[in-house]
């Protein structure tokens, strides 16, 4: 149906078509329609571009998707989201072909740290409890105990026994985080999200000035000083269930601007500020609905883990989802 822009003109108002909204939700349709005929779903994160989010079977942060992969009877996965995202979905679904758009749409954390790395660590630490965040490579996960995402952190580490050490990789600030959080004994990894941990005090108290009603969610991806000043520190989703449950009617948003997207459309009402407009990750924005609609008719790009790295790292993401989360 096409979208009509008011323009007034002295004292008559025209009705005029807006060619890019209708350009939209042709795609749109393209890809719902092919969807149905490869029996494929549409998994696509927080962070990702509006209309990519409205044309999705699932928006969700990483452990939803992951979830609704594991359990999806679908022949086809289509992700939205960066490469670490697609595999995991791989790793957990062999018999299934997953898709990533995009395939160099990729996650600078997850490359701050390699197998051969962590091989090597670990001699260092030949009794510590390996716990990688799901933003890591497979090869990465199929050296760690168990996997975690910035939802269930706490859940995890909470689930090693208290005498073991724990090594936590890549991002230190999660790490950072858990450790507060908990009694467990945890080393980190130096890795971080270039888009969160640059965040700064003065960046986040000048928005708190201009807003001092607003309450304050921050991405436990942001640095410990930051998360110092946070009302509540949540993954995406978390950000969005919170909002919509608190009696609050303005936030500010310390993470990706992505996430603004589905807070507004949640939470029509409420007002939502970004703690910095600046905080855009450029991997998550690189899928746009025509390179949906052509991995559709090409069925690729494929992402496929190897086997034997599979089965190793698939161990690691299931211990994670064992992990009750209240
Ligand atoms: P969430 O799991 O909270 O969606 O975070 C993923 C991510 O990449 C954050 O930068
Ligand atoms: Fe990776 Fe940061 Fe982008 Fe998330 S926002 S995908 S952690 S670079």
């Amino acid at each position: 149906m096409p979208v009509f822009v008011k323009e007034l003109m002295g004292n008559k108002q025209i009705m005029q078509a807006d060619p890019n909204k209708d350009k939209v939700k042709v795609l749109q349709a393209k890809i719902r329609d092919l969807l149905k005929k490869r029996n494929a779903i549409l998994l696509v994160h927080n962070y990702q571009r509006p209309e990519i989010q409205d044309t999705a079977d699932l928006c969700g942060d990483s452990l939803e998707l992951s979830i609704k992969a594991s359990k999806t009877d679908a022949d086809v996965i289509v992700f939205c989201g960066v490469h670490f995202m697609a595999e995991t979905a791989s790793i957990l679904c062999p018999e299934k072909r997953v898709i990533l758009p995009v395939l160099n749409a990729g996650c600078p954390m997850a490359g701050m740290i390699t197998a051969k790395q962590l091989i090597e660590k670990k001699k260092e630490m030949p009794d510590a409890v390996v716990i990688s965040y799901v933003n890591t490579t497979a090869e990465v996960k199929a050296e760690s105990d168990i996997c975690c995402t910035s939802a269930n952190a706490i859940h995890v580490a909470n689930s090693v026994d208290p005498s073991r050490q724990i090594l936590m990789t890549p991002d230190k600030n999660l790490a950072r985080y858990t450790k507060s959080k908990t009694d467990r004994k945890i080393s980190y990894w130096n890795g971080y999200c270039p888009i969160h941990n640059n965040l700064t005090v003065d960046q986040v108290m000048k928005v708190k000035e201009a807003h001092p009603k607003a309450l304050f969610l921050a991405h436990p991806e942001c640095p410990p000083e930051i998360l110092d000043l946070a009302d509540e520190v949540k993954s995406t989703s978390g950000m969005i269930a919170y909002a919509g449950s608190s009696s609050s009617n303005e936030f500010i948003i310390g993470t990706e601007e992505g996430i603004l997207y589905p807070l507004s459309k949640a939470n029509p009402n409420k007002l939502f500020i970004p703690a910095d407009p600046d905080m855009i990750c450029a991997d998550m924005k690189r899928t746009g609905l025509t390179e949906v609609l052509r991995s559709l008719e090409n069925l690729g790009p494929e992402v496929k883990v190897p086997e034997q790295t599979r089965q190793k790292a698939k161990a690691a993401v299931e211990r994670m989802l064992a992990v009750p989360v209240k």
